[in-house]
């Protein structure tokens, strides 16, 4: 893994990652945040600027993991990321749904679907991990990919994607 100025040690997580609580005090926010901090100071290995963890509390997190700029992962229905993982900038990563079936507004009421990521994966840049899915151990998650479905062990994925020229420019210098 190479190093640049950019990367942030776990020891200054405090001002890297956004943790979100919605309905909670001040107090409870900070006391959340120092426990989860606690909890993985010893095994990330990197988190980049940027990074937001919603519902820490429901987030585990392997040892030796590196967590790349922008990663948004929403812990609402519990996220388990194993040992060895590298997710890549952007990346997204979800655990719940809103009960749709109960009507408007979108309230409190979720279908919470715990999302697993094995160890020795590598989730690309721009990833949209969807609700519930389990990815095996040493998966490689092309770029862009949404994984919308298990994934087995050792897998290298990525959506079935086609670029379709439409046309050419005219006059383009
Ligand atoms: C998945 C990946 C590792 C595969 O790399 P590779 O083994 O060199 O694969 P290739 O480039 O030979 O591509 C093989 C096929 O998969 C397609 N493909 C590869 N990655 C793709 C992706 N992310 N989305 C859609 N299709 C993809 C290629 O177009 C090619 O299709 P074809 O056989 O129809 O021509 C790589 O494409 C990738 O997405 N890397 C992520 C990079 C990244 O996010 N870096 C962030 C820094 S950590």
């Amino acid at each position: 893994m190479s190093t640049t100025t950019d990367y942030v040690s776990s020891v200054s997580l405090l001002s890297t990652v956004d943790f979100c609580y919605r309905g909670y005090t001040k107090l409870h926010r900070k006391l959340f945040m120092i426990k989860f901090i606690k909890k993985i100071i010893n095994h990330v290995k990197f988190f980049y600027k940027g990074v937001d963890i919603d519902s820490p509390k429901n987030v585990t997190i392997g040892e030796n993991v590196y967590i790349g700029k922008n990663v948004n992962i929403r812990g609402r229905g519990g996220v388990v990321i194993g040992d060895n993982v590298v997710i890549a900038f952007n990346t997204i990563i979800l655990s719940a749904n809103h009960n749709y079936k109960t009507g408007i507004p979108f309230g409190d009421d979720y279908i919470l679907k715990p999302t697993i990521i094995g160890k020795g994966c590598w989730i690309g840049a721009g990833v949209i991990i969807l609700p519930g899915v389990t990815i095996g151990d040493n998966v490689v998650v092309g770029a862009g990919t949404i994984v919308n479905q298990d994934i087995p062990d050792n897998a290298i994925i990525c959506n079935d994607t086609k670029i379709k020229i439409i046309k050419y420019r005219k006059n383009a210098q």
